[in-house]
Formats: C-alpha cells, structure tokens, sequence
C-alpha cells in the first residue's frame, strides 16, 4: 500500500505537469474528499503514516485530464454555501462573492426587501443572500434547464423562488417591486476563448458569453432587466470584465433610468461591479 505522503508528492508532480494551476492544494483536496476529511487532517494524516485513499490515482487522473476540481468532489464553497454543482452549471468564483456583498449590504439595510437574481447558475448569489439576510424575499432566474436542476437542490433549502425563464422579461408581474436586483451575467466577448480548459470545456456557454464581440449584449439586457424590476432608488449591481467597466459606467451613466453609477473593485483591486441606483423614470416598456 503507497503511503498517504508519498501519493500527495505523485499527485502534485502529476497535476503540475497537466498544468493545473493549483497541483498541491488540489492534491491534498482530491484525497481530503476521498477521505472525508478536512484539509488539515490529511496533512496531519500524511505525517504520521497513514496510506493513500482507494482510488485516490483515478481522482488524480481526472483533474490531471483539467476536470474542475468541483465537478469531481460536486461541491462548490460560496461565502457560507456549500454549493452541490457538476455538469451544466457554472462553478461560483471568489470575485463574485464581492459582488454578492453589495446586494447583501444594500439588502441589509431595508426592513423587508424583495432581491431578484438575475442568471443565478447554482444559486450562489441569491442563496448567499437568503441565508444573510433572512428578511428578503429573494428570487432567482434562470434559462438554463441543466443549470436550473442545481440551483432548485441548493435553493429550495434556503427558500428562495426559482423562476424558469430569460431574465429579459422574467417576473414581468412584479416590474417596479424590487428592492435590489443583482447580476453575474454572461460577459465573454464572443471571439475571446478562455484559455483555462476546466472553463472552455467545462463551464456551459450559456453562462459564458456576452453575446456581442464586446461581451455587453447580455450583461446591457441585465441592466435593462434590472430597470423595469426596480422600484425608484432600488439598487442594481452586477459584475464584468475589469476592461468593460469603463463602458459600463459611461452607458449607465447616460442612461435616463440610472444614477450614482459607481464602479467597484474585487478583493484584488480590479474593477469588477459596477452598481447604479434606480431614478424615477417612469418604465415606459422601452
Ligand atoms: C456567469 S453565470 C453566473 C452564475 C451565478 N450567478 C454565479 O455567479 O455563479 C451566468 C448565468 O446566467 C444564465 N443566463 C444566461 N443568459 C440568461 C438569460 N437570458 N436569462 C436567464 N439566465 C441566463 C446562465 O445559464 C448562467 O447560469
């Protein structure tokens, strides 16, 4: 039997080679989830002798052949989410949990507000928001038929309503009643292929690009989404591409719907959210 040890330094050697950005912190998850145990104990696991998980070389080969490291385990950790996630569904980023924050801040500060998700995926934001602020009415909207399945096992728990439908004209009966609405949609400009394989064969278009050689197509019909939804001074904040947020603050900032336009960076000083609070333009259907 190979040693706990001495098949973490193989794994790590082997993902290195793949490429894997992480090898050893992958390794050591890979067997903690074989084990199930945490981080820290196979560490400790690995110093006192123990042996390598069964199976522990065919997790390796799969992330060495770039499967996501969270459609292998099935889990996805958001904020304080433990997301199930696989096939179909975008894997939740940290950058977004900034994004999340916003909505939750401006959430939080109202008695009872009503949030809508707009392309929830697994249900990363709008869960994060139902669990941290409990007094929310929170809404989740999602085309993706695939996607939807896992957003319905990680939502239903958390009570929010998952709507079925494109986020152009879903929950047109409650225009005008939302509080704040908050997006991660689509924005890879349609030429630009991400490089990294665990994203271009694994994360779903759909939940990709943009739409537009810009990547704006999607991410303008969100803001637009957005404007019909909010009442007069609810808040909308989204997330982009650092290079498109030039062009979103001057296009929300022109807009007649939008004021207080304000970019925002991700925990690595990127501007990566821009938010925006709603005037009181009548919505005239535009
Ligand atoms: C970048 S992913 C974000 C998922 C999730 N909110 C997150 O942050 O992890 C964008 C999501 O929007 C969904 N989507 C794309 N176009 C949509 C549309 N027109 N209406 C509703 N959902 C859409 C995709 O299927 C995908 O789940």
């Amino acid at each position: 039997m190979e040693s706990l040890a001495s098949a973490l330094r193989e794994a790590t050697a082997t993902l290195r080679l793949a490429g894997v950005p992480s090898p050893g912190v992958d390794a050591e998850l890979l067997a903690a989830h074989l084990m199930r145990e945490n981080v820290g104990r196979v560490r400790a696991l690995a110093l006192i002798g123990a042996t390598a998980p069964e199976g522990y070389a065919d997790l390796v080969a799969e992330r060495a052949r770039r499967v996501p490291l969270q459609h292998i385990t099935g889990v996805a950790y958001f904020r304080g989410l433990e997301l199930a996630v696989g096939p179909g569904v975008f894997i939740p980023r940290p950058e977004t949990e900034t994004v999340a924050q916003l909505a939750i801040d401006a959430a939080r500060a109202l008695d009872a507000p009503r949030v809508a998700d707009l392309g929830t995926g697994s249900g990363a934001i709008a869960g994060s928001i139902a669990q941290e602020v409990p007094a929310a009415e929170v809404f989740a909207v999602e085309l993706s038929e695939l996607a939807r399945a896992w957003a319905a096992r990680n939502l239903s728990p958390l009570g929010v309503t998952l709507v079925a439908g494109d986020y152009t004209d879903a929950l047109s009966e409650l225009n005008g009643t939302f509080d704040v609405v908050v997006s991660n949609p689509p924005y890879i400009p349609t030429e630009a292929v991400p490089r990294e394989p665990e994203v271009a064969e694994h994360d779903p278009e759909m939940a990709l690009y943009g739409g537009s050689a810009d990547g704006l197509r999607l991410p303008l019909a969100a803001a637009r989404a957005a404007a019909r939804l909010l009442r007069e001074g609810g808040y909308f904040v989204m997330e982009h591409a650092e290079v498109q947020a030039p062009a979103l603050a001057r296009i929300l900032t022109e807009d007649r719907f939008w004021s207080s336009v304000r970019t925002h960076p991700d925990l690595s000083g990127r501007d990566r959210a821009t938010s925006a609070i709603r005037t009181d333009v009548p919505w005239n259907g535009r």
